[in-house]
């Protein structure tokens, strides 16, 4: 009998590629999402992209913090595993509205663990983030570097992974992996799903890709005076189909024994400048994104990429992709859906 596992934001971007390698993987797949910022489309398109095995997966709407719609959901299937990526992501929205996201990414995980206990349901992965390196004195990360948060999202992320060590400590039935992404980008080589943000975009891609099908005049880049290359960021740019398959490895690693909470990061190990990824986005493309020189982004590090290692060997899961298929996929999806899931007119 194939194993249910329920993805938490399942329809959001980092949640829909992974439930499409679960489904191909053989899993069933229940997703629940509030639907907040994302979209049921990308749940529709998921099911077509798999074939004869979109009929193992269900979509709920439910929010995490409505406990008695929860406990339905848990009622109705037993579950081996939970992916619990829900949660709101945007740094600047949480500096002016802290509560909000305390109480969205709070209190909507500590319910669900406290549902997922009583239905004896205690295997956990959960969405952190590289976030929570801060600015790291040295690069490359690895996961034993001392951890800080410089804003609000950032701090639900830190608070959620000791909730999660504290939950371990006690009780030794539970299994736990934290994974910490790095910067996700790309798409589905079909183009057919990919990443929608509602209203601006916070992060360095998504906004390339407006410029690029014309939504956005220019790209402003934070910060051209960082002791890099070129002066400008540099991150560990993974693309959403490996870490998507990093889940799938996580989840193999929770039925080996010994597993209590764990942390692993998911990133390629390279890091890459602003004006490096978008070379490779308009060489990827052949369009030409505007560059508007600009100050720093207040809370940004200079330079962050992922130790692999413990990954590697431990989960035995290594990023297939580089920076060009990242932007391939990325304008694929882009130039099919210039306006993500939904036409102007419906948003
Ligand atoms: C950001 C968040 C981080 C979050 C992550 C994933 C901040 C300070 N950090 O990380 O907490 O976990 O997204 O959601 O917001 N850039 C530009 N112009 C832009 C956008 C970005 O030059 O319009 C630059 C940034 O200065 C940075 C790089 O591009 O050097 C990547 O930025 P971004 O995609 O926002 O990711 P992070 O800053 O790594």
């Amino acid at each position: 009998m194939a194993k249910s596992i329920l993805v938490t934001g399942g329809a959001g971007y980092i949640g829909s590629h992974t439930v499409l390698q679960l489904l191909l993987g053989g899993y069933r797949t229940v997703v629940v999402d509030n639907l907040d910022n994302s979209s049921e489309i990308s749940v529709r398109r998921v099911k077509e992209l798999a074939g004869d095995l979109g009929k193992n997966l269900l979509f709920h709407k439910v929010d995490l913090r409505d406990k008695q719609a929860l406990e339905k959901v848990f009622a109705s299937t037993p579950f081996d595993t939970v992916i619990h990526f829900a949660g709101l992501k945007a740094v600047g929205e949480s500096v002016q509205k802290p509560l909000l996201y305390y109480d969205n990414n709070l209190i909507g995980t500590i319910t669900l663990l406290e549902v997922m206990a009583a239905h004896g349901c205690k295997k956990l992965v959960f969405s952190s983030s590289a976030t929570v390196y801060g600015w790291p004195k040295e690069v490359p990360c690895t996961e034993e570097f001392p951890l800080s948060a410089a804003n609000p999202y950032g701090r639900t992320k830190l608070f959620i992974e000791e909730i999660c060590r504290d939950t371990y400590r006690s009780d030794s039935e539970w299994k736990i992996i934290l994974l910490r992404y790095f910067n996700p980008v790309g798409a589905h080589h079909s183009g057919y799903i990919g990443e929608d943000p509602r209203g601006i975009p916070n992060n360095l891609m998504p906004f390339v890709q407006q410029v690029a099908v014309g939504r956005r005049p220019a790209l402003t880049v934070f910060g051209t005076d960082y002791a890099t290359k070129d002066g400008t960021g540099v991150r560990d740019y993974i693309h959403v189909v490996d870490l998507a398959d990093g889940h799938i490895a996580a989840l193999r690693k929770l039925d080996a024994a010994g597993i209590g909470c764990e942390v692993y990061n998911l990133g390629t190990g390279k890091g890459t400048s602003v004006l490096e990824m978008v070379a490779a986005f308009e060489k990827a493309s052949g369009k030409k994104i505007p560059l508007v020189m600009s100050a720093r982004r207040p809370g940004d590090a200079e330079i962050v990429y992922a130790s692999t290692h413990k990954a590697e060997k431990e989960l035995n899961w290594k990023a297939k992709y580089g920076i060009e298929e990242m932007c391939r996929d990325q304008w694929n999806w882009a130039s099919k859906n210039p306006y993500g899931y939904e036409p102007p007119s419906s948003k």
